[in-house]
């Protein structure tokens, strides 16, 4: 298992410089046109994730319409296409969100490793289940955009008001969607359920076993392996091994133990 990204992005990348994200973005017949196109897995891979990370900026920065969601939308849905056909840029994808740590790129992160995690657990899902879900795990945390970005990036320890804020962050989601026309019950449940454990020790709601819906299930264990593993500027991220060992050994209890199971599955069939 190793963490080496097979794509190295260069320093003027839209995602190395978040200030250019959205600027750069391309409309979504240009991204069909990137997933359609004859080029190495790596680089398409590369191309995806740079749209969707533009994407995510925009989602967080412009007021969320019923527009907007649809909008975004429709690339996610395109990815998710991309993720159902084709194994090698699968593969790629997973490595390139082994690194680099914003909300937009967190989104993107938690996004693809979700539907990879479905993909893998949910072999009989059909086409349209697995794009709904693409489109509920890219949104988990537009909440996030409510949350003042000095709470979102404090390096010490949230006081207590700060952290209730951020506990929040999963029911403002859900209202903003709500309130743009975009609530399906899908995006309920990833919005809603990222926090939660299945012990019942999670936020919002405390959820327990049978009660913390799968999906949500699926989005919060790459929520919290993309945490471990994201390198921010006040903390180094772990390595894939040394984020699947912790988890393995200290957060057992917080996820359900098949679903556990088919993650490592997931990390070891592609560094074989
Ligand atoms: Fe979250």
């Amino acid at each position: 298992m190793t963490a080496e990204p097979l794509v190295k992005l260069p320093e003027n990348h839209p995602t190395a410089d978040p200030s250019e994200w959205g600027k750069k973005n391309r409309p979504s017949e240009e991204l069909s046109l990137v997933l359609n196109a004859s080029i190495p897995p790596k680089e398409k891979a590369s191309a995806v994730f740079e749209h969707c990370s533009g994407l995510m900026h925009n989602l967080m920065n412009e007021p969320v319409t019923e527009q907007l969601i649809e909008e975004t939308s429709q690339p996610i849905i395109a990815l998710a296409e991309c993720v159902i056909a084709d194994e090698d840029v699968s593969g790629s994808l997973l490595r390139i969100t082994s690194h680099d740590y914003y909300t937009y790129t967190h989104c993107v992160n938690v996004g693809v490793k979700s539907l990879l995690i479905a993909k893998h657990m949910l072999k009989t899902a059909d086409d349209n289940l697995m794009k709904e879900l693409g489109v509920g795990f890219f949104l988990h945390d537009i909440g996030k955009s409510q949350v003042d970005p000095g709470i979102l990036n404090k390096p010490g320890k949230l006081t207590e008001e700060e952290f209730g804020i951020m506990r929040n962050h999963p029911e403002r989601g859900a209202e903003l969607l709500k309130q743009a026309n975009s609530l399906d019950e899908i995006r309920k449940i990833t919005v809603l359920q990222h926090h939660e454990k299945i012990d019942g020790t999670g936020y919002p709601y405390g959820l327990k076993g049978d009660e913390f819906h799968q999906f949500g299930q699926i989005c919060a264990l790459a929520d919290i392996y993309d945490a471990l593993t994201a390198e921010r500027s006040y903390k180094k991220g772990m390595t894939v091994f040394a984020a699947l060992k912790l988890m393995k050994d200290k957060m057992s209890h917080h996820f359900d133990e098949k679903l556990f199971n088919s993650f490592i599955q997931l990390f070891i069939k592609e560094s074989t």
